[in-house]
């Protein structure tokens, strides 16, 4: 058995949550490998709609163990709100949900620097969701940071202590002071750090190999985008976490040769939250049009998202970087509608025109085809033959360029709403 890995394609947001609870039935465990609650898992069933930030999305499965392992950083008072909402549901998950005792932990401090650093930026803003994950992930870096295992040992106050006063002086050497009452916040993330005692702590590199060998099917489950990681992002503009397939890897402790399967997700258009480039934003009608038909507010930041046609030559890059085996298209219904689809399949570099994401893609103005629109709703419809000619047209253009066979598209935010190819 070799562990499946699912992530997205572009900058976040390609309804990973819902295509993860699709799949769920076929696997026993699913795995968060990195980020933290700056993510935002949107999935709706029943007729209701749940967003999960930090817990992965196999938690309305009765039958799926969940993991949140080593590479996540988690804010133990997210994660004490996010399991009380779940409890109200009558979802127990405290034989379900394990945590890797190498997570690393946030702290109220790195929300309060996340909050100054953010604000120092001024118009060069990052946008970022402010849950602290930069801060958390520069001082595991830096070696400093606490993780959960510490929680146990004596001196783990007199760790806490020295890493808030290195933070407390960090936060002073700022010029200008923010509103963030630091005690109140401690206080409460103590409390909650208590709770998280309730949970079982593992160690991914022997539990997740262990399970395979047994024969478990296992499911690595991304958050954010391959083009928000920290090396292959669009660099600043990116989160501090590994969010392609090399994440995996460190995030879980399971070698390169156990991977099995990498679904990559992209919408079959391109939204970004946040600041940073991006070649084939529409600041007109049709991108009000899919912003507003697409439901396109970020599920943790409540920002409107920028929405702009699908940008295949970053779609290509992120399917070789990963080495996406099955491609995954989503909220294909919020198309239907307009008279025309474009697909950016080259970029005008300068005098050049090139077909590679290069590293800098601030300068660069995106080439498409033109493609006709379908009008039909197709929420209700159950497979490829049904679909409109010119949906079917778009997306085998898609697989031509890109080389993949479509393994699922998405067709409305539902569970139901899904077509297997
Ligand atoms: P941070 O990870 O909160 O520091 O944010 C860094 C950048 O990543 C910002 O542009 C965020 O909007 C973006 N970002 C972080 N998490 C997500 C996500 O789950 N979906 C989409 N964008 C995200």
């Amino acid at each position: 058995m070799k562990i499946d890995v699912l992530l997205g394609l572009q900058w976040g947001d390609e309804g990973k949550g819902k295509i993860v609870d699709v799949l769920t039935p076929e696997y026993d465990i699913i795995a968060r490998f990195q980020g933290g609650a700056n993510a935002g898992h949107t999935l709706k069933f029943d007729g209701k709609k749940h967003v999960l930030h930090l817990i992965p999305s196999g938690v309305f499965r009765k039958n799926t163990k969940n993991i949140i392992g080593q590479g996540v950083v988690l804010d133990p008072l997210i994660f004490v709100k996010e399991i009380e909402a779940l409890e109200k549901l009558g979802i127990d998950l405290t034989d379900r949900l394990y945590l890797d005792e190498k997570v690393n932990l946030i702290t109220p401090g790195h929300r309060l620097l996340d909050a100054l650093n953010e604000q120092s930026k001024g118009k060069n803003k990052i946008g970022s969701t402010l849950k602290g994950i930069g801060p958390a992930y520069t001082d595991k870096t830096a070696r400093v940071g606490l993780k959960l295992f510490q929680t146990q040992k004596n001196n783990f106050n007199e760790l806490y202590e020295k890493l808030k006063k290195e933070h407390l002086r960090i936060a002073n050497s700022f010029d200008f002071e923010i509103d963030f009452n630091l005690e109140e916040e401690e206080a409460k993330w103590f409390e909650a750090l208590e709770m998280l005692k309730k949970f079982k702590y593992i160690n991914c590199e022997n539990y997740i190999p262990e399970a395979l060998k047994n024969g478990k099917k296992v499911l690595a489950e991304g958050a954010q985008g391959s083009l928000l990681d920290i090396d292959f992002g669009t660099y600043p503009f990116v989160t501090s976490s590994t969010t392609t397939v090399s994440g995996v890897c460190t995030g879980l402790g399971v070698a390169p040769s156990l991977i099995g399967d990498v679904y990559g997700i992209s919408k079959t258009y391109t939204t970004r939250v946040g600041q940073g480039p991006f070649p084939t934003e529409l600041d007109c009608e049709v991108g009000q049009y899919i912003r507003e038909k697409g439901g396109e507010v970020g599920a943790t930041t409540g920002r409107s998202r920028r929405c702009g046609w699908l940008d295949i030559v970053a779609l290509n890059y992120a399917c070789k970087v990963n080495g996406v085996t099955k491609l995954i298209l989503t909220k294909a219904d919020v198309l239907s509608g307009l008279e025309k689809i474009k697909i950016a399949t080259k970029y005008q570099k300068g005098d050049e025109t090139i077909s590679y994401f290069p590293s800098e893609i601030e300068d660069v103005t995106p080439v498409y085809e033109e493609l006709p629109g379908w009008q039909e709703d197709i929420t209700q419809m159950q497979s490829f033959d049904e679909l409109p000619d010119a949906l079917k047209s778009y997306i085998k253009e898609i697989e031509r360029i890109t080389n993949l066979k479509v393994y699922l598209l998405s067709t409305g935010a539902d569970r139901k709403s899904i077509i297997k190819f």
